[in-house]
């Protein structure tokens, strides 16, 4: 799945693609291979930077379709919602974000230390 997400950093907007629910039925057959392939040549024609979060199983395959991974960046994503702010519970100790940003067009969102805000929660 891709969608549109907005981030808010330092008080300026970015638009995302956020990605999540990769999946292959039958694994090591290429069809992940196939199907990243695809995404990043959209990404790359619609000039789109794209964001997801992994488990440490497939941080291999992302990387080997040609996403880069930052370490510490899924702690700085905080949801806020017209309530205010959400304390995420969960321990993404397992966990990456990695991106897809061939232009560095978020390259002061990657390397900042500040919240990054989102009005949804993780996609
Ligand atoms: C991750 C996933 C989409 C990869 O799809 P796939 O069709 O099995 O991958 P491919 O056959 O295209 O493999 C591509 C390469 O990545 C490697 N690879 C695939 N899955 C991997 C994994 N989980 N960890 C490490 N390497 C992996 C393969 O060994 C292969 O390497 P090679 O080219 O050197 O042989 C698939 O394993 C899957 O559906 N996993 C479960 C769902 C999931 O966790 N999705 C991620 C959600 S963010």
């Amino acid at each position: 799945m891709l969608k549109p997400v907005k981030i808010f950093y330092d008080s300026k907007q970015y638009q995302i693609m956020g990605i999540a629910n990769v999946m292959a039925i039958e694994k090591s057959k290429g069809y992940g291979t196939t199907l990243m392939d695809h995404i990043r040549n959209y990404l790359e024609k619609n000039k789109l930077i794209c964001i997801g979060n992994t488990h440490r199983d497939n941080f291999n395959f992302y990387k080997k379709c040609g996403f880069r991974f930052i370490s510490g960046l899924v702690d700085r994503f905080v949801h806020l919602d017209e309530n205010g702010k959400h304390e995420s519970k969960n321990d993404w100790s397992d966990y990456s974000m990695f991106i897809y940003d061939k232009d560095n067009k978020i390259e002061e969102v990657i390397k900042g230390k500040k919240d990054i805000i989102i009005k949804i929660p993780l996609w």
